[in-house]
């Protein structure tokens, strides 16, 4: 196809509306889906695995995983996947993960980080860093270096990671980025920050592989607002609940707000650090598009601070 044919195409995308049905055959493509027992992750896995692809669903309980893994089987009884182990909150849970992984798979097509804790009071991580930023991005950043050799190693692979809304009330703060013993904590800010952490993570990857010459693309996603989380999950998270209901007249399922990470995933037209969101008013619902953050989640001298914290903090090296 020419290049001419390619912007065709991509711009009558554009008209109209992104659905399932534009998702190509995925046949194998390898796609890894954090947190994919529930919520975006699971509505992404069956969304890959109708299209054929081989999905590994990365959880935090094998159980859970388990579980959803034979809810999508039932669906679509040829589908290819796997569940494998990964907590986030624990960087030898994450290393482990990418050895097994490794064990199996030679190639690496689309890393999908979605899985999160969103809104949670404080606490830390097995290594000691705040929840929140802890698995939402320093887990995500660990992990995707880890593969790094995979993905660099398949043509024309991705990483996505799944923000949100929520970025634009995060504010970074380099001297205290982990609310160290609680300090300046609210689970808001702290989401908040986790969720630009990962748009300021996007754009320097993208800005890395560019530079080293990596046949790798970055993107982000969020979905609007989405009614996911179990209610028992919500019972116990007050904050989450009052969130959610005050937007319950807009509120989109999970189907839908799955779509901007599947076609950031998936969708062959996408660019090099495009951030996909729902088209509808103020990006709450709708089909997905390409969509804007806020302006501070460009900023390089942020970005490349985060980078080099995180590098520390998890003691990989991206190179
Ligand atoms: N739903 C919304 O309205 C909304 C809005 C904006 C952004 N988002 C973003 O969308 C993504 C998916 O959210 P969702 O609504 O689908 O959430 P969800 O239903 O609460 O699912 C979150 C998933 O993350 C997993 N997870 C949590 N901690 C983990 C850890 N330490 N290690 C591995 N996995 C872990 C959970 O596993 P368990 O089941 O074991 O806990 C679960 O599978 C998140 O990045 C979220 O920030 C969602």
């Amino acid at each position: 196809m020419n290049n001419l044919s390619q912007i065709y195409i991509s711009i009558r995308m554009n008209k109209r509306n992104w659905t399932i049905k534009d998702i190509p055959d995925l046949t194998g493509k390898t796609i890894i889906v954090t947190g994919a027992n529930t919520g975006l992750g699971f509505e992404s896995v069956k969304a890959f695995a109708r299209n054929g692809a081989n999905v590994v669903m990365a959880c935090r309980s094998l159980e859970k995983g388990e579980v959803s893994r034979k809810q999508i089987i039932r669906l679509y009884p040829s589908s290819i996947i796997q569940v494998m182990q990964l907590d986030l909150a624990d960087l030898k849970s994450i290393r482990s993960f990418a050895a097994t992984f490794r064990e199996s798979h030679a190639h690496l097509d689309v890393l999908l980080n979605n899985a999160a804790v969103m809104m949670v009071p404080y606490s830390v991580t097995k290594d000691g860093f705040e929840s929140q930023m802890g698995i939402n991005h320093l887990g995500h950043f660990a992990l995707t270096r880890i593969l790094l050799d995979v993905l660099k190693k398949t043509p024309g692979s991705r990483v996505v990671n799944v923000s949100s809304l929520s970025h634009k009330q995060g504010m970074m703060d380099f001297d205290n980025l982990l609310f160290e013993n609680g300090k300046d904590f609210s689970p808001i800010k702290a989401y908040g920050r986790s969720k630009l952490s990962n748009l300021l993570f996007t754009y320097e990857l993208q800005r890395f592989f560019d530079l080293k010459g990596i046949d790798c693309m970055a993107l982000a996603a969020h979905p609007g607002i989405s009614n996911t989380n179990k209610p028992s999950r919500e019972e116990s998270n007050l904050l989450l609940k009052i969130y959610k209901l005050s937007f319950s007249y807009i509120i989109q399922p999970p189907a839908m707000g799955a779509l901007p990470e599947i076609r950031a995933s998936v969708d062959p037209f996408v660019k090099p650090g495009e951030f996909y969101g729902p088209g509808g008013m103020l990006e709450l619902s709708g089909y997905p598009v390409p969509v804007h953050p806020k302006r501070s989640a460009f900023d390089i001298e942020s970005a490349q601070k985060l980078w080099t914290i995180s590098e520390k903090l998890t003691s990989v090296t991206y190179e």
